[in-house]
């Protein structure tokens, strides 16, 4: 195949892959958005076999055969609460990919360059494998967080901040060792030590850092793993490879201050780490908490639905564990038959990946025009009648605005108190993903409905 069409079919494969992501910020066109971006990959993977010449296509199709299974295999049988675990797996493939295509690059023989050329491939080589290995271990550790095999909590080594910059001044110093390669200092070692150091500085960069910062970790790490595959397109000279890894590392860049706008975080503050330390949760966030709670039954809960004329429906990560949305949206629909407005308030993290219970509803078949964002719901609450919160914790803790040193202060939440009743659907007092004690609960217009979500769910059903 020409050099001409494969770059025609690059050209289209970059399109479709805007495109999808443009059809990604939508739930409405997400599913048209997946679509183009499967025929971007496929047109991309088919002009890059075709152009290029690999050692074996036998080997190649094999190999794709493969790993295709295995990401189907995984895909197919992953639940929606493990979503995130399976993204952050994912990065780290990319962040490994990155690496061994520097090492490659720098044993290949026929890429030695000479002159210029050389200092730029070099660069490249560096560049890649640096930010490969953070994106590696840092996602790597990621996993291990959100899977519960590691501490959720912030790992914090004394003088942290000091061994941080100790190692950005080595990755420097080996950076100029490597690229100004003279025969005293070049060759394979600088490269070695300095990937050494970065897979050291991912995992603990990611330890350092909470539980309840990890949404904005994982698409740091989603934005790293594209800048991992522009610096590999970089050293493959694969312009195709530069704009994807361009696009998607701009894209987690942009999702990553957009979560810490919703969190009400600065980014560099996430990075640095140290947020919900045990110290801080057991602040005043702690006390604040005590007192009575009131329990209701389904009911009970029933006939506050029903005497109601507005209700909001809050679904948290309680819903996704509970398999409860089929029933939500069942609900939904008895209200709506009972001249009762019912509709969903989403906060952007609730649950545990971006956008998990917009899924979860779509799945459910609600429509959309009853699920509205955070902010184009929160004004409503006061004139809200009752608000059924399902699963949810930390995204309707007011201890986020009314308790400054709570390790959640800041973060926007759902004001939910404000309605003139709040019913909290969930298993027991426990705490949510930060770890922080909700004050909610123990409000006068707090009713508690305790069990799980879908039973709950169905029995309230039952009653109305
Ligand atoms: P959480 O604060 O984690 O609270 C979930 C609540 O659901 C828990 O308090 C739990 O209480 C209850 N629950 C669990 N299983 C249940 C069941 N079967 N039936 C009924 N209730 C059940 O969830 P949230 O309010 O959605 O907040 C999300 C949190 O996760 C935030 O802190 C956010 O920062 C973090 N996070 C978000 C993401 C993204 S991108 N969305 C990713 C990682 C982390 P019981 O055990 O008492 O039932």
């Amino acid at each position: 195949m020409s050099s001409g069409i494969v770059s025609a079919a690059y050209i289209a494969a970059s399109i479709l892959f805007i495109l999808s992501l443009g059809g990604l910020s939508n739930q409405e066109s997400a599913r048209r958005g997946n679509l183009f971006g499967i025929a971007g990959m496929a047109l991309a993977i088919g002009a890059t076999l075709i152009g290029g010449t690999p050692v074996s296509y036998g080997l190649v199709i094999a190999l794709m055969a493969v790993g295709g299974a295995a990401g189907g295999f995984v895909a197919a049988r992953v639940e929606m609460t493990d979503m995130p675990q399976l993204v952050a797996m994912l990065h780290s493939f990319v962040g490994l990919a990155a690496v061994l295509v520097g090492f490659a690059s720098y044993l290949e023989p026929a890429g030695h360059f000479v002159g210029v050329e050389k200092t730029i491939h070099d660069v490249e080589i560096f560049i890649g494998i640096l930010i490969g290995a953070i994106t590696l271990t840092g996602s790597v550790a990621a996993f291990g967080k959100l899977q519960g095999i590691l501490t959720s909590r912030p790992v914090l080594i004394p003088g942290r901040h000091l061994l941080n910059l100790i190692i950005a001044a080595a990755c420097a110093w080996l950076g100029y060792c490597f690229v100004g390669a003279d025969s005293i200092n070049g060759g394979i070692w600088p490269l070695l030590a300095m990937t050494t150091l970065a897979l050291i500085f991912g995992v603990h960069m990611v330890l350092a850092i909470g539980g309840a910062d990890m949404p904005v970790v994982i698409s740091m790490l989603n934005s790293y793993s594209g800048w991992a595959a522009a610096a590999t397109g970089f050293m493959l000279a694969n312009d195709l490879l530069i704009v994807t890894g361009a696009l998607v590392g701009s894209s987690g860049a942009i999702l990553s201050y957009i979560m810490c706008r919703a969190m009400n975080r600065r980014f560099i503050s996430v990075i640095l780490g140290g947020f919900g330390t045990p110290k801080a949760s057991s602040g005043a966030g702690a006390i604040e908490a005590g007192g009575e709670t009131v329990a209701v039954s389904a009911n009970e809960t029933a006939d506050l639905l029903t005497s109601a004329k507005t209700v909001v429906i809050v679904p948290g990560y309680g819903m996704a564990v509970a398999h409860a949305q089929h029933l939500v949206s069942e609900l939904v629909d008895a209200l709506k038959t009972r001249g009762v407005s019912a509709r969903f308030a989403i906060h952007p993290v609730a649950g545990r990946m971006p956008g998990h219970m917009n899924v979860l509803l779509a799945e459910a078949k609600v429509p959309y025009d009853s699920v509205l964002e955070m902010d184009e719901i929160n004004e409503d609450f006061p004139t809200t009648d009752v608000v059924l919160v399902i699963g949810a914790n930390d995204i309707v803790n007011p201890a986020a605005q009314e308790v400054p040193d709570s390790p959640i202060a800041g973060m926007p939440v759902l004001e939910v108190w404000k309605a003139a009743t709040t019913i909290v659907l969930k298993r027991s007092m426990a705490t949510g993903y930060a770890g922080v004690d909700n004050p909610l609960f123990y409000r006068e217009n707090t009713r508690m409905l305790f069990g799980d979500a879908k039973q709950s769910i169905s029995e309230v059903l039952s009653a109305l």
